[in-house]
């Protein structure tokens, strides 16, 4: 494969100034350089076109749910055949309960299951149903752990944000109420002593504790996630791993399976959704019973129903999905796709003699521009994030599209995508070294 940026046409042009007029806000774009914005116009297996006729190989999938690559015909047939059929009932449908049993199945945690629209509906009801559960207030989050958009979620996320004593919390948003920051504590990852004695010190007040178990890219140190189990499961604080980037990826069971530690509660999304607007909560029976109907008399239930929660072509797709990911061999031949890219990463960045390092698993991992040790949010506020920067647009102008942080490898990469990347990334770093 060659890469000739064709110049961008007219038509994407125009769309792109009224974007910035009407849609300036809520969608977002590869790269923040102006010259490097594009209009999307169609995606297909590893490939993503843009309106100027420009062809990437695509590494963001859409922020990770396209597992499969862009439009997968199992799941596109999935999806269309359940069109025909009516997009949203509201009742269950016969798609949504088979779902469920195949995700009880295959999560380690997960006796029951709800479903919502997105990865941030999912920890957000994570949040509500322990809340009721344990009928206290206060979530411990970790610093600089990404639980979506929701306001108990969106603290102390933020890189430009100056970093305060644990176990205090700064909102990432304007607009989220003060009371919300004041029911927020923050731990500091892969410190199990600190956030064991954060945990310890307001067990009485404590919901729940939500936790990436691998966060952002950051793995978890040899026994954090255990020991992070065993001091909540001795206070009877229930313990959330928000797996929406993990959940069916790192492994079928998730980062639970993976890292052999069963929560109490789960969030998913992405790769069960297919790219479709998505979001699942499942967790241990005693606790989504606070959810059950049942309950509305007793005035004790958590509500956490929604419109198009469980839509059916939503179900549909994630079972077409759930259908390809058990196909003998699926997460070992992706899986060495990742670890192709990842090798030839790593020595790219290391032959440039660029200060950097790859964190990750399997098939999400990413460069940090920086040789200091990351095991959690501060130390990895030491990356250059200009640098980062830099390497996206680079990538860029050789045909190809990575997100801010990770790349996503998916089973519709080819090991031509994967050698004519690393060939790319080769030249890249190397004129990121000269520059
Ligand atoms: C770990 C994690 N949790 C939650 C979310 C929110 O998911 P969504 O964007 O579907 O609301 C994201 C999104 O990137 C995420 O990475």
């Amino acid at each position: 494969m060659t890469f000739k940026k064709n110049a961008r046409t007219k038509r994407e042009a125009d769309l792109l100034e009224t974007c910035g007029r009407v849609l300036p806000v809520g969608v977002r774009n590869a790269s923040y350089n102006p010259d490097y914005m594009m209009v999307i116009e169609k995606a297909q297996g590893a490939r993503i076109t843009d309106c100027s006729g420009n062809e990437y190989i695509d590494y963001l999938l859409g922020s990770g749910p396209m597992f499969l690559g862009h439009a997968h015909p199992a799941v596109v047939q999935a999806a269309e055949e359940q069109l025909r059929n009516g997009t949203s009932y509201l009742m269950t449908s016969e798609a949504a309960i088979e779902l469920a049993d195949e995700i009880v199945k295959a999560v380690p945690c997960a006796d029951n299951v709800s479903y919502h629209n997105s990865g941030s509906e999912a920890t957000f009801f994570a949040m509500r149903v322990a809340r009721a559960f344990r009928k206290r207030d206060k979530v411990l989050k970790f610093e600089g752990a990404y639980h979506g958009m929701g306001d108990s979620a969106l603290m102390s996320t933020q890189w430009t944000q100056k970093p305060l004593e644990f176990p205090s919390a700064h909102a990432d948003s304007s607009g989220i109420p003060a009371s919300v920051r004041d029911e927020t504590l923050i731990a500091p990852f892969n410190n199990l002593e600190v956030t064991t004695s954060i945990i310890e010190q307001h067990a009485e007040e404590l919901a729940c504790v939500i936790v990436e178990p691998l966060n952002r890219t950051i793995p978890p140190a040899p026994g954090f996630l255990e020991g992070l189990r065993e001091v909540t499961a001795q206070l009877g604080i229930p313990l959330i791993f928000d797996e929406v980037v993990t959940g069916f990826r790192l492994a079928f069971g998730g980062a639970q399976e993976y890292y052999g530690v069963t929560p109490d509660l789960c969030a998913l999304g992405k790769t069960i959704s297919g790219g479709h607007p998505f979001g699942v909560l499942c967790g241990k029976e005693e606790i989504m019973e606070m959810a059950s109907p049942m309950r509305i008399l007793k005035g004790d239930w958590a509500r956490l129903s929604g419109t198009f929660s469980g839509n059916p072509v939503s179900c549909r797709a994630a079972l077409a999905i759930i259908n390809e990911l058990k196909k003998p061999g699926f997460y070992e031949t992706v899986e060495k796709r990742g670890l192709k890219l990842r090798t030839g990463l790593e020595n790219a960045l290391s032959n440039a003699g660029l200060s950097a390092q790859v964190l990750g698993e399997r098939t999400v991992f990413q460069p940090w521009f920086t040789d200091a040790s990351i095991v959690d949010h501060r130390s990895s506020l030491a990356a250059s994030a200009g640098t980062n920067l830099k390497f996206i647009d680079k990538l860029l102008d050789r045909g190809i599209v990575k997100g801010h942080e990770k790349f996503f490898v998916s089973a519709a990469h080819t090991d031509e995508d994967i050698d004519y990347t690393i060939e790319a990334i080769e030249s890249a770093t190397m004129e990121m070294a000269e520059g």
